[in-house]
């Protein structure tokens, strides 16, 4: 195989949101290493997003501020990239948060739901639309992902807000990709397992260890702990022209994922 063959994002301009940290930290290393010209990081953890910006080189790997939350802020990131790089190929919409506290429907806190939407929901939807306008306005036939997670096609126990919000992002893919069609641009979700990234440790108040020993009891496959690695992998394959022919689809990364029947 030639190098090249090997490069799945060759020349490829990308933007991710979140890139500063978890899933979309080891995605920007991964579409870097595969060949991207250009990987936008796009977050509101200044210092973390520079470094990994850094560490993967400024020759084409940048880091711009942007709260998701904001729409001018998700439309002038997306400008930037275009008149910075000259085009954008791949959105790969991932910045999410989980809330504070338990969030079961009996104690449910709406300030913390309505930020939760704010970024989980509103925030997706901001960045399919202004990635889609750009790739539109200049005939991109692109890709974009969105990390929504198993918890958007099933029940929790609690994280009743996240959940909820997870169930809206597969909402927004099926809704954007039969919508985006017919400009040749596709839209998928990336649903991963339990990955020990800050946001779970945060949730369950557990160190990496503790959070991967409590979730390794409810996959089918054994011997083997989900990683960043892992999820990135799926996001390089949707934005890769290998999934050429995928669209609305929601590729769950998940082992085998066997839900408690209590
Ligand atoms: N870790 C898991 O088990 C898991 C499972 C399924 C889905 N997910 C989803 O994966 C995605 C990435 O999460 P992660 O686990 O890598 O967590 P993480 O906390 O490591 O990374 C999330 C990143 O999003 C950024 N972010 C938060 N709010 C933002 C905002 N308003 N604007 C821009 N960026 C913002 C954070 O600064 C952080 O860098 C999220 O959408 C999350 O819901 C995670």
């Amino acid at each position: 195989m030639t190098e090249t063959s090997t490069k799945k994002l060759q020349g490829k301009v990308a933007i991710i949101t979140g890139g500063a940290s978890g899933i979309g930290e080891a995605t920007a290393h991964l579409f870097a290493e595969h060949g991207a010209r250009a990987v936008v990081i796009a977050d509101i953890q200044d210092d973390k997003g520079r470094c990994v910006a850094e560490a993967i080189g400024l020759n084409r790997c940048s880091y711009v501020h942007c709260d998701v939350t904001d729409e001018n802020q998700v439309e002038a990131a997306v400008d930037w990239t275009v008149k910075t790089y000259g085009q954008l190929d791949v959105m790969f919409s991932n910045a999410g948060i989980v809330s504070r506290s338990d969030q079961v429907i009996l104690e449910l806190d709406f300030s913390q739901f309505d930020h939760l939407f704010a970024v989980n929901v509103r925030g997706m939807a901001a960045c399919v639309k202004h990635a889609a306008l750009a790739m539109v306005e200049r005939r991109i036939r692109g890709s974009i992902i969105c990390t929504a997670s198993i918890a958007g096609s099933k029940g929790t126990k609690v994280a009743t807000d996240y959940t909820m919000s997870k169930h809206a992002v597969v909402g927004l893919v099926r809704a954007a990709s039969q919508q985006l069609g017919e400009h040749g641009i596709r839209v998928n979700s990336v649903s991963p397992y339990a990955v020990a990234t800050p946001l779970l440790q945060k949730a369950y108040r557990k160190d990496a260890a503790g959070v991967e020993e409590d979730f390794k009891e409810l996959t089918s496959l054994k011997g083997i702990v989900l990683r960043v690695n892992h999820v990135a992998d799926a996001a390089l394959f949707l934005a890769s022209d290998e999934s050429a022919f995928i669209s609305g689809h929601d590729l769950v990364v998940d082992g085998g994922y066997v839900q408690k029947s209590n």
